[in-house]
């Protein structure tokens, strides 16, 4: 048997998982890793902390899974995105926490931007949408405001790096500074259309091109891992972002298909083959994970809450002890009573973009209980989700391109039934659920697996790819658009009325 290590560094943990060359999950381990809140609208994380919880898991998957480093053939890289590290190249010390893909301190720059009028060129050679959610901004508020950083940067001094740059300068004892082109185009400073960063946006935010690590394609020689860290080399052969890692693991490999990732918040990802597209609809363009130097696109629509909002009825409203009771309160009514609830608890994401929009629940009456709300939030995810599905068909036909027949999905949330077969529904096309869900971790195995020579082509993974269950709409489609549009009408009650 061949055995590859999947390192999945995500916002709230860091896990490994041992994969075997058909697919399975062999042995994981998973540390939590500490967020730090250091004033409102600022998400932090310790890059050594960031390094050592991963390491930690490494070495303990290796050793659940009884295997040295030798027995494994290569490592892949999952990342969460956006997340910014600068550090010395000298010391290796990292100059300030990495500022996390939620944190909001650079919307003065984005907003400078904007008012200057770039949006639209930055989202021509990008595919985003010009705010504080990327690198950029966050890369530029550190060499404004750490003290000496600037100057070091202009001396060639500093290296920048999105999370999985970090974690291979460790892995690598500092010999490699190098990232994927599905990082890069998380930056805001990255042209998807050349797949090389951007000697314009470079300048536009102030940013020296001395920091700015080598882009290689997904599936690449990335380096090798040094011999002490994990008992041996092993090569790294695979880097993607968590989401569009989570695309490759499902196998969606052009244009129409479609994942959708049941996390914290949602991030529903529709693969548009070598077609860079614009969305019209509210959502971003990039790039998707590349096994080739060919650029390869993706439309991308995130929900900020999705199975947060669980965790607010645990944690907040204390209706429920722990997550797996959600199901059975909601089921246990044969609806929501006409209850809708819209858990903009920090805005709207895509395809809404309403940053000042509240959480809020509409429709109750004397008749409503606990259970109706339970429903309705857990509905919520389904109904967010759906949003974005319509602006990606609006945008897939737009273009003359094949609409979604069908939404693969992965993630916590998606072993609930009741969830599934309600995204169904409103869908209007299956849902279907794949027998590893750890589809974030195995694309980047996946990745790694092609570079090392174990599949030939992205054709043999599409044959590893197992159905679990499939979930067909029975709702009929009138009731299902009348639902969409008590839910929009929602929408437009959680945000204040002058917008
Ligand atoms: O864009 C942010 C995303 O990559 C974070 O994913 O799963 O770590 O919350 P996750």
């Amino acid at each position: 048997m061949t055995y590859l290590l999947a390192l999945d560094q995500g916002t709230s943990s860091s896990r490994s998982i041992v994969f075997d060359s058909q697919g399975h999950a062999v042995a994981q381990a998973q540390l939590e890793l500490p967020q730090i809140y250091s004033r409102p609208g600022c998400v932090e994380h310790d890059p050594r902390e960031i390094w050592r919880t991963q390491l930690t898991t490494a070495r303990e998957a290796l050793a659940r899974a009884g295997l040295s480093a030798s027995e494994v053939r290569a490592l892949g890289i999952t990342n969460q995105r956006e997340t910014t590290v600068l550090w010395n190249r000298t010391t290796g010390e990292p100059v300030h926490n990495a500022i996390v893909w939620q944190d909001r301190r650079a919307e003065p720059a984005c907003a400078q931007l904007r008012e200057q009028g770039h949006a639209a060129a930055i989202q021509e050679k990008t595919g985003l949408l010009v705010d504080a959610y990327f690198s950029g901004t966050k890369l530029q508020w550190l060499l404004d405001n750490v003290p000496g950083a600037r100057q070091a940067a202009e001396r060639g001094e500093l290296a920048f790096g999105t999370v999985d740059t970090w974690l291979i300068w460790q892995l690598t004892g500092g010999r490699r500074h190098v990232t994927d082109v599905s990082n890069a185009s998380r930056t805001m400073l990255f042209n998807v259309h050349t797949n090389q960063w951007d000697d314009d946006l470079l300048g536009l935010m102030n940013i020296p091109r001395a920091l700015m690590p080598e882009v290689l394609p997904s599936s690449s020689d990335f380096g090798r891992t040094d011999a002490d860290i994990l008992g041996g080399a092993i090569a790294i052969g695979g880097v993607a972002g968590d989401q569009q890692s989570a695309l490759f693991g499902q196998a969606c490999f052009s244009a129409g298909m479609a994942k959708n990732t049941y996390g914290t918040g949602c991030f529903m990802l529709m693969h548009t083959g070598r077609n860079f597209q614009t969305s019209h609809n509210g959502l971003l363009t990039t790039s998707a994970a590349q096994p080739h130097a060919t650029p390869e696109y993706a439309l991308e629509g995130s929900v900020f809450v999705g199975g947060a909002v669980v965790q607010w009825l645990r944690d907040g409203l204390s209706a429920i002890e722990n997550s797996g009771q959600v199901q059975q309160l909601a089921e246990s009514v044969p609806d929501s009573g006409g209850v809708m609830m819209v858990p903009a608890f920090t805005g709207l994401g895509a395809p809404y973009w309403k940053p000042d929009a509240r959480g809020t629940i509409t429709g109750i009456t004397r008749g409503t209980t606990l259970a109706h709300i339970a429903r309705a939030a857990l509905e919520s995810i389904a109904y967010q989700s759906a949003a974005l599905l319509t602006a990606m068909s609006r945008d897939a036909s737009e273009a003359g391109g094949r609409s979604v027949d069908e939404l693969r999905v992965d993630g916590g949330a998606c072993v609930n039934d009741l969830l599934m077969q309600f995204q169904a529904d409103l869908l209007g096309v299956p849902v279907v659920r794949p027998e590893c869900v750890e589809t974030t971790a195995l694309g980047a195995a996946y990745l790694a697996g092609l570079s090392s020579g174990i599949y030939r082509g992205t054709d043999e993974i599409s044959q590893l790819w197992r159905a679990e269950r499939r979930f067909h709409p029975t709702m009929g489609r009138e009731r299902a658009e009348a639902l969409m549009q008590q839910w929009e009408h929602a929408v437009r009650q959680a945000t204040p009325v002058d917008e």
